[in-house]
C-alpha cells in the first residue's frame, strides 16, 4: 500500500445548478479523503466542472448568452456549495482552464501518434443529454432517449475515430488481472459483458461549425475534441499532466462516479489512457441513484432536492450523514421524510449528542471540569478497550471498501456502549456516596469514548466532529487512526463546554423533501370497487394482444415488481412492468405468451416506463397468468 490516495468525483455539467447527485458524490469523495488523511496518507482529491461541448453550447444559446459567461456562473454555483458542505478538494479543476486545454491536445496527440485515430465520417443518432451517439438498439420510440426522454439529433458529418475495437482483447486482458478494477462486482460483470460483445471505434472529435464550444484538435483545427475525451483527461491534467508532476500522483487509486457514466469510465478511460502509453487507475467505484421518496428525481415530477436548501433546512453535518447512514453505497438509495427525521432526531440528537453533553455535564458538576490522574483500572475499561479495538479494526476494513453504511454501523456500537456503560456505572451515585476515584474512572473512559468517537464520525461530520473535540472535550488535535487509542488524554484535564452539537428537526424543517403520490406498488394493488355494464364498443377501445416475455429484470427496491421485455411483433419488444415477482421466477417467465393490454397509456413505475400491463387471474390465494393454449404469432389480436 502506498502512502498517496488519489480519489476524484467526476467533472460535472455546468449547464444547470448543482444538484443531490452532485453533493452526493462529492461528499463521498470528501469522506474518503478525510478517512485516508486519517491514516496519514498524502491524499489528493480533485473535484471540478465540464465545461465544453454541446449540451452546454445549446444551453447557454438558449439564454443568450456565451458558454464560458454560463461556465462562469455555475461552476461558481458548483463552489458555493462545496464551500457549504466542506468538501476538502485539493483542486477544482474547470475544463475551460489553459492547462486543462494543452494536456488534452497533448495526450490526443499521443494517441493519434500511436496510429490510434483515423479520419472518417459519421452518421447516426446523438443525445445531447448524454452527450453520446446511440444505437437504434438502445434508444425507445421515435429515437427518444431512455434517459433524457428527448428526441436524439440525427448527425452525418466528418469525423476522426479512435480505434476503440483495437482494445477490447487489452481491455479483458486487464479487468481479469485486475479483479477490484470496477466496484461493485456487479457492476463490473456488466462492463466486462459489454466489452466481451466487442467494441466499435468512436467517434473523437466533432466538425467546428457544428460544435464550435470545445478544444480544437491538434491535428485538425477544424475540427473540435469530444466532449468526453476532453473530460475524462481532467484526471491527468488535475495533478500536472504532461508535466512530469504528475507522476507524484498519477495512477488515481480511486474514481468516484455515478452508475451512468460507469462505461465511459472502465472501457473508454483506460483504452485511451492505453493508446497514450499511461497507466491505469486503480479503481473504478459506480455508485446507485438516489430516489426521492421512492420516485426518480425529475424536474417534471418537481422532487428535485435542492442541496442548498437541504442544508438550510437540516445543517450540513447531518445532510451529510442521513445520505451515508442506511444505503449501501454501490445501491440505489431512497431519501424519505420518515428516514431523514428518524436518523437525525433518532440517532444524532438523542444517542450521539445528548451523550457528549451528558458526559461533559457530569465532569463540570461533580469534578469542577477537571478529570483528575487516576491509577486503578477496572474491568470495565477492559470491556471498553476490547470493544475499541473491535471496532477500530472493522471501522477501518469497512471505510477501505467504501461500505460507508457498515462503517457507520460499527461506530453506533461505541456510542451505545458509552450510553449503556453511563447508566451502569450511575455517575451520580458514585457522586453521592463519595466514591471519588471511581467516579473519577468512569468519566474518564467516558471522555475517553467521546475522543474516540468524535475521530470515527470526523470523515462523515467534520464540522460537528472538530468542535465536539476541541469545544466540549477541550482535545488540540486529532490523532491518526492508527495511533489512536483509550485513555491517552494527559491527566489532569480540562473539559471544554457543554455544547448543542444536534438540533432536533421538525416535520417541517422536511417539506423539501416533497411527496409526489401515493406509493406506486400499492396503487397497482387497488381493485375497482364494483364492476358496471359496459358496451361492446368500450371492450373494443382495448388493444389486446398476445406477447412473449423476452427478458426479465429486478428492480431496485421494488419488492414486487419485476421489468420485463416482451415481443408484441412490433419493431421493438416493449418495456413492461408488472407485479407478478411474488409469483414468478425470472426463468418461468422467460419465453412465456402472454396477454397484454397494448394501447395503455405509458406508465412510470418506480423510475421505470411501462408500455401495457399483463393479464392476470387471482382467486385471492392462486395467481396466475393469461396465456394461450396453442401458437399464435407475437402481436396476435385477442378479441
Ligand atoms: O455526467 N443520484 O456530469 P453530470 C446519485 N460531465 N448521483 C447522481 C444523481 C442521482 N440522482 N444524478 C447525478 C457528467 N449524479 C459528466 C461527467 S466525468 C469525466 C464527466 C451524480 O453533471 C453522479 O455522480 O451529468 C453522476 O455520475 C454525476 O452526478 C453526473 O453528473
Ligand atoms: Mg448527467
Amino acid at each position: 500500500m502506498g502512502d498517496k490516495f488519489y480519489v476524484t468525483t467526476p467533472i460535472y455539467y455546468v449547464n444547470g445548478e448543482p444538484h443531490l447527485g452532485h453533493a452526493y458524490t462529492t461528499i463521498a469523495a470528501d469522506i474518503v479523503a478525510r478517512f485516508n488523511r486519517m491514516k496519514k496518507r498524502r491524499v489528493f482529491f480533485l473535484t471540478g466542472t465540464d465545461e465544453h461541448g454541446l449540451k452546454i453550447q445549446q444551453t447557454a444559446e438558449k439564454l443568450g448568452v456565451h458558454p464560458k459567461e454560463l461556465a462562469d456562473k455555475n461552476a461558481a454555483r458548483f463552489k458555493e456549495l462545496w464551500r457549504l458542505l466542506n468538501i476538502s478538494y485539493d483542486r477544482f479543476i474547470r475544463t475551460t482552464e489553459p492547462d486543462h486545454i494543452e494536456a488534452v491536445k497533448h495526450i490526443l496527440q499521443r494517441c493519434y501518434e500511436r496510429g490510434d485515430i483515423y479520419k472518417g465520417y459519421y452518421e447516426g443518432w446523438y443525445c445531447v443529454g448524454c452527450e453520446e451517439f446511440k444505437t437504434e438498439k438502445e434508444l425507445e420510440e421515435g429515437h427518444v432517449c431512455p434517459i433524457h426522454k428527448k428526441k436524439c439529433e440525427y448527425v452525418k458529418e466528418e469525423t476522426y475515430y479512435f480505434r476503440l475495437s483495437k482494445y477490447a482483447e487489452p481491455l479483458l486482458e486487464f479487468y481479469e488481472k485486475n479483479p477490484d478494477f470496477v466496484k461493485p462486482e456487479y457492476r463490473f460483470n456488466e462492463v466486462k459483458e459489454f466489452v466481451r460483445q466487442g467494441l466499435k471505434d468512436i467517434s473523437i472529435t466533432r466538425p467546428r461549425n457544428r460544435v464550435w464550444w470545445g478544444i480544437p484538435a491538434p491535428f485538425d483545427e477544424s475540427q473540435t475534441v469530444y466532449v468526453w475525451f476532453d473530460a475524462l483527461t481532467n484526471y491527468l491534467s488535475g495533478v500536472g499532466y504532461p508535466k512530469p508532476e504528475y507522476r507524484r500522483w498519477w495512477p488515481a487509486d480511486l474514481h468516484l462516479v455515478g452508475k451512468d457514466i460507469l462505461r465511459f469510465h472502465a472501457v473508454y478511460w483506460p483504452a485511451f489512457l492505453m493508446s497514450a502509453g499511461e497507466e491505469l487507475p486503480k479503481q473504478v467505484f459506480a455508485h446507485g441513484w438516489w430516489l426521492v421518496e421512492g420516485h426518480k428525481i425529475s424536474k417534471s415530477l418537481g422532487n428535485v432536492i435542492d442541496p442548498f436548501v437541504a442544508v438550510e433546512k437540516i445543517g450540513v453535518d447531518p445532510f451529510r450523514y442521513v445520505l451515508f447512514r442506511d444505503t449501501p453505497f454501490g445501491e440505489d438509495g431512497n431519501l424519505t421524510r420518515e428516514s431523514v427525521l428518524n436518523r437525525i432526531n433518532g440517532e444524532l440528537v438523542n444517542e450521539i449528542g445528548n451523550l457528549y453533553s451528558r458526559v461533559v455535564a457530569m465532569v463540570h458538576k461533580y469534578q469542577g471540569g477537571v478529570l483528575r490522574p487516576t491509577v486503578d483500572f477496572s474491568a470495565q475499561n477492559a470491556e471498553f478497550i476490547r470493544l475499541f479495538r473491535q471496532v477500530r479494526r472493522a471501522y477501518i476494513e469497512e471505510m477501505n471498501r467504501l461500505r460507508f453504511h457498515k462503517a457507520l454501523e460499527e461506530v453506533l456500537k461505541l456510542a451505545e456502549f458509552l450510553n449503556r456503560f453511563i447508566d451502569q456505572t450511575k455517575p451520580w451515585e458514585l457522586h453521592k456516596e463519595g466514591k471519588t476515584l471511581e467516579l473519577n474512572q468512569v468519566l474518564y473512559t467516558a471522555v475517553s469514548g467521546l475522543r474516540i468517537l468524535s475521530h470515527f464520525l470526523y470523515p462523515f461530520m467534520p464540522t460537528t466532529m472538530e468542535r465536539a473535540l476541541k469545544e466540549v472535550l477541550n482535545v488540540e488535535e486529532f490523532t491518526d487512526l492508527f495511533s489512536l487509542e483509550p485513555y491517552q488524554l494527559p491527566l489532569p484535564h480540562r473539559v471544554g463546554q457543554k455544547v448543542n452539537l444536534f438540533r432536533r428537526i421538525t416535520e417541517k424543517d422536511l417539506d423539501f423533501i416533497k411527496k409526489v403520490e401515493r406509493k406506486e406498488e400499492e396503487r397497482m394493488e387497488q381493485k375497482p370497487e364494483g364492476v358496471k355494464l359496459v358496451d361492446f364498443s368500450d371492450f373494443q377501445k382495448l388493444d389486446l394482444r398476445v406477447g412473449e416475455v423476452l427478458e426479465v429484470e429486478e428492480i431496485p427496491k421494488a419488492q414486487k415488481l419485476y421489468k420485463l421485455l416482451v415481443d408484441l411483433g412490433e419493431e421493438s419488444p416493449r418495456t413492461i412492468v408488472a407485479g407478478i415477482k411474488p409469483y414468478y421466477k425470472p426463468e418461468e417467465l422467460k419465453g412465456k405468451k402472454v396477454v397484454v393490454v397494448a394501447n395503455l397509456k405509458p406508465k412510470k413505475l418506480m423510475g421505470v416506463e411501462s408500455r401495457g400491463m399483463l393479464l392476470a387471474a387471482s382467486d385471492g390465494e392462486n395467481f396466475s397468468l393469461l396465456t394461450v393454449d396453442r401458437p399464435v404469432k407475437n402481436g396476435a389480436r385477442v378479441s
